[in-house]
């Protein structure tokens, strides 16, 4: 088993972790307060080849592997989860699966932009009634006769939704009581009946906006289809086996900056004659938290090396996911009791590491439907 990361990996690493310290983190506060959308921060991380990390060159990517994503992933979060949600939505979300499913011409017109990070691109699979059971969707298209398709219905909780330029939708093309089948258009914002509501107001990863939208009578040409028709819900299970890789990176990068703030704290903090990193009620919970991050690390870390090799990492992916970000809730939970009364005021970070951690439970997946997931596959056998 190879635990060492090659020279490339290294760099790129060491490249994500200085601009996330100098150009990110210093802003990150503010960013949250404000819930101001990142622009300057998209566009040096797309100057710097992180909007579609893992595409080939010809398509605008930087060729790299998913190893090295996950790594950038988790810096670009330790700085500001808002910035890395944005990069993850753009890179596993939306170029992987064009990338995978696309046509050579949607590639060329579509990919290689938002891989550059000249344009973003969203996902759109989640409906106010439809969460974690998604294939019960209502939004509908119809094939019309000349092989366009007629789409309406609403998508909620778009991440990067107001900013994208075109959000892969997931809509009932042959409907049926149990066994509906989907199909993926690629829609663009400017097509006619398309309509983007206000940014929600949310508890954690506030300058990472997402959105209801709307469609009405969005007429998608043939050539936006993503895939073969009637069989999307495949494609969303295989773009989201590659998106947790994403989520849970972002969690180990939350918990990594409340465990160096809850280490410096305590080295600072005095309590009983000497700094409370000196009482062992203290030592025990950094330790923990210490366990829980670099045990979630290695399972993230295979479950890119697998899709690196292109082994099926369903479970793999639900695995890192599930204990990355349930480690990050406990992780920032102790952070918060280590700073005590300090820890529940906005201007120590880790009360926004708190907030922003919760969601990495529920988006992509929630940890119940990780559990489906991983249980499912083993009883499969
Ligand atoms: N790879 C390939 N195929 C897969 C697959 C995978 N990982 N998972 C399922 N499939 C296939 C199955 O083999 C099955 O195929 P057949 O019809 O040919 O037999 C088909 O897909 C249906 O699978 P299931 O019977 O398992 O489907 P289900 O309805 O029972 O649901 C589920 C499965 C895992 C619960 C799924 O609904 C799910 O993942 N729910 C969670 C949705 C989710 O993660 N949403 C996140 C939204 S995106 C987001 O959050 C973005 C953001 O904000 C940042």
């Amino acid at each position: 088993m190879q635990f060492d990361l090659t020279e490339d990996q290294a760099l790129v690493l060491q490249t994500a972790r200085d601009f996330a310290a100098r150009e990110i983190e210093p802003k990150a506060a503010e960013l949250d307060r404000t819930a101001r959308w990142p622009t300057e921060i998209v566009e040096r991380m797309a100057e710097l080849g992180f909007m579609g990390l893992a595409i080939p060159t010809e398509y605008g990517g930087a060729g790299l592997d998913n190893v090295t994503y996950a790594l950038v992933m988790e810096e670009i979060s330790r700085a500001c989860a808002s910035s890395g949600v944005i990069m993850s939505v753009n890179n596993s979300l939306f170029c992987d699966p064009l990338y995978k499913f696309g046509t050579e011409w949607q590639k060329k017109e579509i990919l290689t932009p938002t891989a550059q990070g000249r344009i973003l691109g969203a996902f759109g699979l989640t409906e106010p009634a439809s969460g974690s059971d998604a294939r019960t969707m209502k939004t509908v298209c119809e094939r019309q006769g000349d092989g366009s398709f007629l789409l309406n219905g609403s998508k909620n909780f778009i991440t990067v939704g107001p900013h994208a330029e075109h959000i892969i939708v997931f809509a009932i093309s042959a409907p049926h009581p149990e066994k509906p089948k989907h199909t993926a258009l690629i829609v663009k914002k400017d097509m006619p009946g398309f309509q983007v509501a206000n940014h929600d107001e949310k508890m954690g990863i506030r300058a990472a906006h997402s959105s209801t939208i709307f469609f009405d009578n969005v007429k998608v040409p043939k050539e936006y289809v993503l895939g073969e028709e009637g069989n999307a819900f495949k494609i969303a299970m295989i773009t989201l086996d590659g998106g947790r890789i994403g989520i849970a990176a972002q969690a180990l990068g939350i918990a990594k900056a409340a465990i160096d703030r809850s280490i410096a704290y305590s080295k600072e903090r005095k309590a009983f004659g000497g700094v409370i990193a000196g009482l062992q009620a203290i030592q025990f919970m950094i330790a923990d938290m210490i366990v829980e991050y670099e045990a979630a690390r290695l399972l993230t870390l295979r479950a890119a090396s697998m899709k690196d090799k292109g082994v099926k990492h369903t479970s793999e992916s639900a695995m890192a996911k599930l204990l990355a970000s349930e480690a990050c809730t406990r992780i920032c939970h102790k952070a918060i009791q280590i700073h005590g009364g300090y820890g529940y005021i906005s201007e120590y970070a880790v009360e926004r590491h708190y907030r922003d951690a919760r969601i990495t439970e529920l988006y992509e997946g929630t940890s119940e439907i990780q559990r489906i997931v991983i249980a499912a596959n083993a009883l499969r056998g």
